[in-house]
């Protein structure tokens, strides 16, 4: 049921200089629902080097050269100033393992090899805190010589070292305890093969590793990214994807089974997100991790369908074999084949798998096909196991009818504060709900103030509802300050450090805050207008080779904005988004790499409204084109999609709406198109015909967002008030059923001087909550909420 709501001017609480004003009432004497006991948990995903050079603390970038790493990441020279006798060259002749096929030749000749490698952009060394060295090495009969390793400090000094000798001619591990001297973030690995004139032999290397001995409980993670996680206190951990569990085909999906036992027997993986995974970070170290935070893990296993592909259903036995295996794996019994494994690979108890995910962001006919075969196969053995269903384009497989169902929103800090509300108006009798991911990743910079308070005000609609949203989880959770594939991402971190977006400080006051029993809230406040749409106007592709012409934007007075042939100052002045191939040539704009989210744009950003026109044609490739309007911030992405979704559908995407239609594009055919944008009125004319015509709904949010809970345990009420106004909203708190506060109660407030304020690694707590104490002088009392902020009050209460 909706809320009441006061509706007062709108233009007297957005301006700054004036406090706006509210009520929040808080009706202790009538308890709602219990709080979900699992509702804030954490979603990790191997994206943006999260588990490689991030919580899977590996050293060495490319440890065993496989895939596209090839000899990438390494350095060679020789040891003096003479040539070696040859560069170090990838060996596939005796491979290490199946799984291993590639290991580095060295022939060191007289001037000897040299081989560095600077790690994930810097090695971290601690000085008197040991890395353990190994590395798999053979070498021919006459190779006579050693291998010294030495760890450098960033200015290249030798900071420890050992050497290895007795080379044999087969395979055999090596390893060497390593203690630097000295602290540096920025360390290399440095292996010396020295020269020898009588030395004509090989040494081949292969999984060389460079590991921190001292982890995470013992348990092979990076200390401090671990305890980033814990300190959230997540409820669940959902692995390991995301886009990473799909692939972008089938070759490249997720299988759990090749990232167990021996590393160097797990098969390395081309990840979507850019780069060679070493799957390290496994299956069993996902469940000791999950089983290592005390949260409830939840594997997300693919469905049998990657970005691309579809299993056929008469091989999908093979797929569904492998979610009973996990299951069996993780909790099995010890003399069982896969609860076997797991007791070698050192957890003889079972890690008690409840959850499963099966697939990730899937959807249409083969999602709907492929669905039941897992559910059907699972619940027969496995009744005990839930299992989540993906929700995708606001669909989901109705046979058999979910248990759960897993909705992902990512939007700007207005589009999560609108769906604030979203779930007080959902079917109590469907399926719980998961909000497996969602963030502000529209206008909130690489993770700003304003994004936090989006996700704030739609987190205390997840709590307020929290009896049928069951799990949520903020997404992604890392990243590598060097390698953002996604942004924003809630931990961000280098070789040495990390630090969390304002985000990470929402999520960690609504975890350290849950309470166990809602409190019905109602909130009168002021309804802020969302900025009207503007922005500049451009084309895109996506996995598709295209053309465009004769593109232009013309004012309703009808004065030309931009108009242009391709010639003469050809692509002057456009901004190309996301890479591609752009050219011009004969008057033509051409797109020809086939990846997503490709954008070109120009204009002026303060455009509203405005017609564009232009001609398009599809050369090659899995969809159509898209004509872009009111693109002011480069993540906007408001358009018409012609023949998007596989060539599939005809949809105009704008930021809180979608009209989606059938629609799909001839290749090499030259359409017209003509987009016209007149106040909330948006048409859309292909070859003539008027394809779209609605009008946008006119947005506003709330200038305050509440919901509250009661911690049963200390008598406390935990009230969230969440300010989405620039400036100061003065608020009247009414505890109904309370006589008097029984002491003084506790403010957190997190807030910052700028919306747009950010921590970094500089800075890493800008943006950090701070405590205040409070004396009430009963239930019902006024407080300022700063513009921008979230306060969490806790306040004790007679039990
Ligand atoms: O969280 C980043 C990506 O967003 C995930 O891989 C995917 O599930 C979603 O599209």
């Amino acid at each position: 049921m909706k809320r009441p709501v006061l509706l007062l001017a709108a233009a007297l609480f957005a301006a700054h200089t004036f406090a706006a004003q509210a009520t929040i009432s808080v009706r202790a004497d009538n308890p709602g629902h219990p709080v979900s006991p699992r509702l804030w948990g954490v979603f990790f995903e191997d994206i943006n080097l999260s588990a490689d050079g991030g919580l899977y603390p590996e050293l060495v970038r490319n440890r065993s050269f496989e895939g596209s790493d090839g000899l990438r990441f390494w350095t060679f020279t020789s040891a003096s100033k003479a040539a070696t006798e040859a560069a170090p060259t990838l060996d596939e002749s005796r491979p290490l393992n199946a799984f291993n096929r590639h290991s580095l030749q060295v022939r060191p000749g007289a001037a000897g090899c040299v081989l560095e490698n600077p790690g994930y952009w810097g090695m971290n060394f601690v000085a008197g805190e040991a890395c353990a060295f190994r590395v798999a090495a053979r070498a021919t009969d006459d190779f006579k010589g050693a291998l010294r390793v030495e760890l450098l400090d960033s200015a290249g000094a030798v900071i420890a070292s050992g050497e290895l000798s007795g080379f044999g001619k087969d395979w055999k591990q090596q390893t060497l305890t390593l203690t630097p001297t000295k602290s540096d973030p920025r360390g290399k690995l440095r292996l010396v093969v020295p020269g020898d004139a009588s030395d004509k032999g090989a040494l081949f290397l292969d999984m060389i590793s460079l590991l921190p001995v001292k982890t995470w409980k013992g348990h092979g993670l990076r200390e401090d990214l671990a305890e980033a996680m814990n300190a959230l206190k997540p409820a669940f951990f959902r692995f390991p994807g995301g886009c990473w569990v799909e692939g972008e085909n089938i070759a490249r999906a997720y299988q759990w089974k090749t990232t167990i036992g021996d590393v160097a027997s797990r098969t390395q993986l081309e990840n979507i997100w850019d780069y060679n995974a070493t799957q390290g970070l496994g299956y069993h170290e996902y469940l000791q991790l999950a089983e290592d935070l005390g949260a409830e893990p939840v594997f997300c296993i693919n469905v049998g369908m990657s970005h691309r592909e579809s299993v056929p259903l008469d091989r999908m036995g093979a797929w569904v074999q492998d979610a009973l295996d996990a299951i069996e794996y993780a909790n099995g019994p010890v003399d069982s084949v896969w609860g076997s494994l797991r007791a070698k690979n050192g957890h003889p108890a079972p890690f008690n798998l409840r959850i499963l995910e099966i697939g990730n962001e899937n959807g249409g006919p083969d999602y709907a096909a492929r669905w039941p075969l897992f559910v059907k196969a699972i619940k027969a053995k496995h009744p005990e196991i839930t299992l989540i269903a993906n929700l995708w384009f606001n669909k989901y497989p109705k046979d058999p009818m979910p248990e759960m169902v897993d909705e992902h929103y990512y939007d700007a800090p207005e589009g999560l504060m609108r769906r604030a509300t979203l779930y007080d108006g959902y079917d109590r009798k469907g399926p719980k709900i998961f909000v497996g991911e969602y963030a502000v990743t529209k206008r909130a910079g690489l993770g700003n103030l304003r994004g936090a308070i989006g996700e704030a005000a739609f987190m205390t609609g997840l709590e307020r509802n929290s009896d049928i949203v069951m799990m949520a989880a903020y997404a992604p959770l890392f990243t590598n300050v060097h390698h953002r594939a996604w942004s924003p991402d809630l931990i961000n971190f280098d070789s040495a450090g990390w630090y969390g977006l304002p985000s990470y400080q929402v999520q960690q006051l609504f975890s350290h805050n849950t309470g166990d029993t809602t409190l019905p809230v109602e909130v009168q406040s002021a309804e802020l207008p969302v900025e009207d749409p503007r922005g500049r106007v451009g084309v895109g592709t996506w996995n598709t080779q295209a053309e465009f012409k004769d593109l232009k934007v013309t004012a309703p007075d009808g004065k030309v904005l931009f108009a242009s042939d391709f010639a003469g100052k050809g692509t002057e002045g456009w901004t190309f988004l996301g890479g591609g191939e752009w050219s011009v040539k004969d008057g033509v704009l051409r797109q020809t790499a086939e990846k997503q989210k490709l954008r070109a744009l120009i204009g002026d950003p303060s455009w509203k409204d405005y017609t564009i026109e232009l001609k398009a044609r599809k050369l090659t490739g899995r969809e159509g084109f898209m004509v872009l309007f009111h693109n002011k911030h480069d993540e906007d992405r408001t358009a018409w999609n012609l023949g998007g979704w596989d060539n599939k559908y005809d949809a105009v995407l704008l930021a809180d709406s979608d009209e989606r239609k059938d629609g799909s594009i001839e290749t090499g055919r030259w359409y017209d198109l003509r987009v016209q944008l007149d106040g909330d009125q948006v048409r859309c004319w292909l070859d003539g015909k008027l394809v779209h015509d609605f009008r946008r709904p006119h947005l506003t949010v709330r200038t305050i967002y509440a919901s509250a809970t009661r911690d049963t345990a200390t008598g406390e009420i935990i009230l969230k008030v969440v300010n989405t106004a620039a400036g100061p909203t003065e608020t009247t708190i009414n505890l109904e059923g309370v006589a008097q506060p029984s002491g003084p109660a506790r403010a957190t407030v997190l807030t910052s001087e700028k919306p747009d304020d950010e921590n970094s690694l500089a800075e890493p707590r800008k943006i950090a909550p701070h405590t205040e104490e409070l004396t009430l002088t009963g239930p019902r009392f006024t407080r300022s909420f700063p513009g921008n902020s979230l306060t969490i009050l806790r306040i004790p209460t007679t039990k």
